[in-house]
C-alpha cells in the first residue's frame, strides 16, 4: 500500500494550491487538493490503460461519505472508467489495466484478497440504459440478495424496502409478478436503482442514469439520488451541468486526456473555479 496523503479538509487549503499555469503536464492539478473529511473511497495516482492507450492519468481525490459526487467532463476524458475502477468493472474488460491505488474505507480494492463480487455488493452500479432482467419486479429486486444466499424469509421484506426506497414502490405494488420490461423506462431505472440498493451497498455508482429519459422522469431520479444520499455515497456521472449543480455536493472535473483538472465544492466549481478550462466547459464553451 502506497503512503497516503494527510486528510485535509477544503477549507485547509491554501494559497499553494496549484493554479492554471501551475497545472502542467509534470504537476498534475490535483495533487495537493482532492481530499475530504470523511473519504470513503479514496483515489491515489490511479492510472488506467485499454492496451496501449492511457484512459485515465494520474487520478488523486477523494469521495466523501453520504455526499452526492458528481463526475462530470467531455465525451472520452474517462469518467466511465473512473466509475467502474471503483468497483472493479474493468476487470470484465480484458485489455483493461490498472496502476494506482483505489482505497475503499482505507482497503486498497486490487490488493489480491479482495474478491471482485462481494466488493460490487458494497459498491453497487446503475447504468446509462435501464437494464432490467427478463424477469418479474420482485425477482429482479430480489436477484442480488438471492445470490448472496440471504434468502433468509424476509425476502419479501427487503425487496418492499427497497422498492421503497427507490420511490417505486407506490407505483408497482400489487402487481410485483409482472415483468420488469412491461415498465416506462424511469420506472426501469428506478427498478435498477432497487436491484442495486437492494443488498445493503455503502456507495451507489451512476452512469448518467438519466439521459435516456424525459423530463419527468430524470427530475424523479434526482430527488431520488439526493434522498439516497442520505443512506449511501452517491457517485454519479452526468453529462447535465444543471444536474450536476442542483443535486451534487462534490464535483471532479475531467477533461481530455484524462486528467481531473478540479475537485472541489460543487458551489466552487459552478460559481468560481480555479481553472479557465473548467470555466469554459461549464459554461459550455467547448465540450
Ligand atoms: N472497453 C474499452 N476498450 C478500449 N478502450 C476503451 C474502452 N472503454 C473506454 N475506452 C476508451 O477510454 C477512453 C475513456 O472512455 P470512457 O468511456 O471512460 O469516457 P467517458 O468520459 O465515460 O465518455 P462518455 O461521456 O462518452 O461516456 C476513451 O478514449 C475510450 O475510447
Ligand atoms: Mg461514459
Amino acid at each position: 500500500m502506497t503512503q497516503r496523503t494527510t486528510t485535509q479538509t477544503p477549507t485547509d487549503r491554501t494559497d499553494d494550491r496549484p493554479t492554471n499555469e501551475q497545472a502542467t503536464d509534470a504537476e498534475p492539478a490535483t495533487d495537493r487538493s482532492g481530499s475530504v473529511a470523511d473519504p470513503v473511497i479514496e483515489s491515489r495516482d490511479l492510472d488506467v490503460y485499454y492496451g496501449d492507450d492511457q484512459a485515465l492519468q494520474n487520478i488523486s481525490f477523494e469521495i466523501p461519505e453520504q455526499q452526492v459526487t458528481a463526475l462530470i467532463g467531455p465525451s472520452g476524458c474517462g469518467k466511465s472508467t473512473f466509475l467502474r475502477s471503483i468497483n472493479r468493472m474493468n476487470d470484465l474488460i480484458d485489455v483493461a489495466r490498472v496502476e494506482g491505488d483505489l482505497f475503499f474505507r482505507g482497503k486498497n480494492v486490487y490488493d489480491d484478497d479482495v474478491d471482485p463480487v462481494a466488493l460490487r455488493r458494497k459498491i453497487g452500479m446503475v447504468f446509462q440504459k435501464p437494464n432490467p432482467f427478463p424477469k418479474s419486479i420482485y425477482d429482479n429486486v430480489a436477484y442480488g440478495l438471492r445470490v448472496q444466499g440471504e434468502d433468509d424469509g424476509d425476502l419479501d421484506e427487503q425487496v418492499h424496502t427497497a422498492l421503497e426506497r427507490a420511490a417505486l414502490l407506490d407505483e408497482v405494488e400489487g402487481q410485483l409478478d409482472t415483468s420488469g420490461l412491461e415498465l416506462s423506462g424511469g420506472q426501469q431505472q428506478r427498478l435498477c436503482i432497487a436491484r442495486a440498493i437492494a443488498p445493503d451497498p455503502e456507495v451507489i455508482l451512476m452512469d448518467e442514469p438519466a439521459s435516456a429519459l424525459d423530463p419527468v422522469a430524470t427530475s424523479k431520479i434526482e430527488d431520488l439520488v439526493e434522498e439516497l444520499a442520505e443512506e449511501y455515497t452517491v457517485v454519479i456521472v452526468t453529462h447535465n451541468m444543471q444536474q450536476a449543480a442542483r443535486i451534487s455536493d462534490k464535483t471532479a472535473v475531467f477533461l481530455t486526456g484524462g486528467r481531473l483538472v478540479e475537485f472541489d465544492d460543487t458551489d466552487k466549481i459552478f460559481e468560481n473555479p480555479e481553472h479557465d478550462r473548467v470555466e469554459d466547459y461549464i459554461t459550455g464553451k467547448f465540450g
